[in-house]
Parts: C-alpha cells; sequence; structure tokens
C-alpha cells in the first residue's frame, strides 16, 4: 500500500530537522558510479534535515543500503546484507533501516511484506521522501515511494560529498534505449536532462571547493539534451571545460550508436577533457547485437572507434561485454575475441548474462548452460589481460601528466595518482630532508613509467 506523504513547507522541514539533529546516517552503495552520486544527493537531503554522517552502521540510527539490480549476483549480495542488518536491528530497536535505488521497485512487497526486512523502501526518483519516511518509520510505520518520474532531475540538490578531488556529477537520468538484456530503463524510467547552466555551475563550485577532477554522469551521455536550450552533450562538454579549464573532465557512460564525430572533435579540442572513452560493445557478433536491440552493426562500431584514433590517437579506451546471451554459439563467442583483439582495449568490464525480470530477453530464455558462459567469460579476461599487459608494457619509457590521488592502498610509503587516460600510477613519495614534499594531492606531476601490470604503472617523479 503507498502512503500518501504530504509536501512540507519550509518552517515544518525546518521543525523537522531540529528534531533530528545529532542522529546517525550511514549509507552503503552498491552498484555504479550513479548510484555513488545518488547516494551523495540523499546523504545531501538527509544533511539539510539535521542528520550526521556516520561510517559505522554500530553507531547508526538509520542505515541505508542503495541497490543495485542489474545482476542477479548484486541483488543476491543486498540480500544477504539484509539478512546480516537483522542481528543489528535486534541489538537496537529504534533503528532504521531502508532499501533505496534499482531493487526498490521490484522487491517492495518481499521486503516490506512477510519477510518484514526493511522499514521503508525508495525508489531513485523519490528520494525527497527520505526524510518523511524515516519519520514515519520512527513512528513506527513502514514505508515505500516508488514512483518513477518523468521530470526529476534532483538539480536543486547539493550533493553531500565526501573529501577527495574527484567529484561526480550526474547529467542525466534514466535511460530509453531499451536494450533488452537490461533492468535500468524499468528500474530507472524515462530519460531526462538537467539543464546546461545548472552543471556548469556545479562543475564551476566543485572547483572552487578544491575538486580537480568531475566525471559527467549518465546511463547514455550521449542523449543528453537540455531541452530549454537544445544543447547536447558535445556542447555541455565544451561549456564544461571551457568554465574551468584546469579540471579534468571525465564522463560516462556513452552509447556507441550516438557517438557523434562533433562529440569526438569537441573532446580532441579541450586539452582538460581527459583522452578516456568507455564505450560499451556488449557483443562482437552483428546477430547477438540485433538480440540486444543495440541499434549498431560491428561495423558502425569499429568506424567510431576509428573517428576516434584518428582525432585522438592516444586516447584509451574501455569496454563491456556480456557473454552467454541467449542463443549465443562458439561462432558469436569468437566475434567477440576477434572485434576485442581488433580494437585492442585498455580495460574492459566482462560478465556473464544475467537475465533480468520484465526485460525482453527473459522472454527469449537463458540457453547458453552456466559453464559454457564461464568458460567464455575466462577466455574473454585472460585475452584482455595479455592486452592491458601488453599496452601496459608500451608505457615504459614514457612521461605522463599524474593527478596525485593519495597514500596507495596496499603500501602508503608510495602515493598513487591517474593519467589522464585514466590509468592508476604508483610512484615512491619522496620527502626531502624537513620531511617535506613539494607536491600535494590534487596536484599534477610528471612521472616517466618504469614498469607495469596489467591494470597498474609504476614510475618515479621527473
Ligand atoms: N546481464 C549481464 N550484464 C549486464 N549488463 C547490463 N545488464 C546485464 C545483464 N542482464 C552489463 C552491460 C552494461 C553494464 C553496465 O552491465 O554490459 O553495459
Ligand atoms: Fe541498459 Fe542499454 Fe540503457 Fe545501458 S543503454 S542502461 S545497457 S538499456
Amino acid at each position: 500500500m503507498n502512503i500518501e506523504i504530504p509536501i512540507l513547507n519550509e518552517s515544518q522541514e525546518q521543525a523537522i530537522a531540529e528534531q533530528q539533529l545529532g542522529r546517525k546516517l550511514y549509507v552503503e552503495t552498491y552498484g555504479c558510479q550513479m548510484n555513488v552520486n545518488d547516494s551523495e544527493i540523499v546523504q545531501g537531503v538527509m544533511h539539510k534535515h539535521g542528520y550526521e554522517m556516520t561510517e559505522k552502521p554500530d553507531d547508526a540510527d538509520v542505515i541505508l543500503l542503495n541497490t543495485c539490480a542489474i545482476r542477479d549476483n548484486a541483488e543476491r549480495k543486498i540480500h544477504e546484507r539484509l539478512t546480516h542488518l537483522k542481528y543489528y536491528k535486534k541489538r537496537n530497536k529504534d533503528l532504521v533501516v531502508g532499501l533505496l535505488g534499482c531493487m526498490a521497485e521490484r522487491l517492495r512487497g518481499d521486503l516490506l511484506g512477510e519477510k518484514n526486512l526493511v522499514d521503508l523502501v525508495v525508489g531513485p526518483d523519490e528520494y525527497r521522501r527520505v526524510p518523511e519516511l524515516v519519520e514515519n518509520a520512527l513512528a513506527g510505520d513502514q514505508g515505500i515511494a516508488v514512483k518513477l518520474s518523468r521530470v526529476e532531475t534532483y538539480d536543486d540538490i547539493i550533493p553531500l560529498r565526501t573529501e577527495g578531488i574527484a567529484a561526480w556529477v550526474s547529467i542525466m537520468r534514466g535511460c530509453d534505449k531499451f536494450c533488452t538484456f537490461c533492468v535500468v530503463p524499468f528500474t530507472r524510467g524515462r530519460e531526462r536532462s538537467r539543464a546546461l547552466d545548472s552543471v556548469v555551475d556545479e562543475v564551476r563550485q566543485l572547483w572552487d571547493n578544491g575538486f580537480k577532477e568531475v566525471t559527467l554522469l549518465g546511463q547514455n551521455v550521449n542523449s543528453y539534451n537540455d531541452e530549454e536550450s537544445g544543447y547536447d552533450f558535445a556542447d555541455l562538454l565544451a561549456a564544461c571545460a571551457k568554465a574551468v579549464p584546469a579540471m579534468r573532465i571525465r564522463y560516462t557512460t556513452s552509447h556507441p550508436y550516438d557517438m557523434s564525430d562533433k562529440l569526438i572533435e569537441t573532446m580532441a579540442t579541450y586539452d582538460n577533457i581527459c583522452k578516456y572513452i568507455h564505450l560499451p560493445v556488449q557483443s562482437g557478433s552483428d546477430r547477438i547485437l540485433k538480440l540486444m536491440n543495440r541499434h549498431y552493426s560491428v561495423e558502425h562500431y569499429l568506424e567510431r572507434i576509428a573517428k576516434i584514433r584518428e582525432y585522438m590517437p592516444n586516447c584509451a579506451l574501455s569496454t563491456d561485454i556480456i557473454v552467454g546471451f541467449c542463443t549465443e554459439t562458439d561462432e558469436d563467442h569468437a566475434l567477440t575475441m576477434e572485434l576485442m583483439k581488433q580494437v585492442r582495449y585498455d580495460g574492459a568490464y566482462m560478465f556473464n548474462y544475467s537475465p533480468r525480470e520484465n526485460t525482453k530477453a527473459w522472454k527469449m530464455g537463458d540457453d547458453v548452460p552456466l559453464d559454457i558462459k564461464t568458460a567464455r567469460l575466462n577466455e574473454i579476461i585472460a585475452l584482455q589481460n595479455k592486452i592491458s599487459d601488453e599496452i601496459n608494457k608500451s608505457e615504459i619509457g614514457k612521461t605522463f601528466s599524474v593527478l596525485v590521488e593519495g597514500p596507495s592502498k596496499r603500501n602508503p610509503q608510495e602515493w598513487q595518482g591517474r593519467t589522464d587516460t585514466n590509468k592508476v600510477v604508483i610512484f615512491p613519495h619522496d620527502l626531502d630532508e624537513q620531511q617535506q614534499s613539494d607536491y600535494v594531492i590534487g596536484d599534477c606531476i610528471n612521472v616517466i613509467v618504469q614498469r607495469s601490470s596489467s591494470a597498474t604503472l609504476f614510475g618515479v617523479r621527473v
């Protein structure tokens, strides 16, 4: 049952915020970068209502899980986590547990109803309602808000970002592509874009607040369209690049069908637009691409890659690949391997096909046995590792401008940073006699690469 929540005026909001002062919120995020930014939006909303953030679930009065539904194993992980959170609830009877994001719509009945695992369920377009739903939960009422919107972009909400030098900025929400395997158009709804000016203002503010890199986010950024002005994604990228010329600007994710010449030319024009493109191909077989409703052929895809390389010879490329989609044969699989050899991606995210309810592919069946899927997956992972390793070896001896991120996780004596092609570089953090360094987190330094692995470059400062 949907509980109707009244829209509060400002003084009522203020009163709620005062009541909440000191309450602690813990948010756990699963899935893609859109979810990371969505969690920051929810934290922004809750912070305005007087909540403090905590990194420890044990300290929290409210625990929210921001969920991902893209593959079955993501959902399984969240179910396990929810079962575990029951013990927190046993220890603290007043604890409120909520589920946000892509799993909300599909699983609301299950989770709120008989299993009684959570107190609130909130879909991706209803985050403004989280404070009121938490309030209801504290009063003992379960709550649900999962309507999708055609207009919500959270344009006016300032995401609560933890420190760092790199920020995510959502420029659009939803997806209209309806790839037959993908649940996103159902969980996140229709495509809608933020206004160009509002995105550029946010990027400018981030620079003023010390951020050095932004990633413009959307399920399919190439479809970005500012309805008022008619500006497209290339216009937005150029406007951001011009507004903050020293900020590194990235974006994800592109759809090969919409990868326009104008966008490629814009990327090539501005030095501060990073030369890295994530261009999911999904399969190297035209027959499978058609079944996936991807709207492009291998020929079109390779022509786009050629154009990118013509304009930006050093541009790094990564991709997503699904193995074992319905009816995929050994021949289809061999075509995917062939395409990988032809493109030579710097990196790839590779997945077994996971059937999702509601999607078109769900009805096509899941006829590739798991052992064959896994064998194909292992084969493409091995091929990609080999290619990444070879590409990274060819970087030895070259000097890169590296944006310093701070101590490396493995060894704090060494620091890490990233090239504009999005490669992680590890280098010794040399200190002078006064134990000082002449660079800090957020600076760009030149590093010469001395050795490499398939995932990382290692070098020294020059
Ligand atoms: N099964 C496996 N992988 C999927 N992806 C999306 N839906 C599925 C699915 N049902 C992958 C695609 C997409 C990436 C974000 O996740 O490769 O590009
Ligand atoms: Fe899913 Fe396809 Fe949209 Fe990407 S473009 S979110 S894979 S439907």
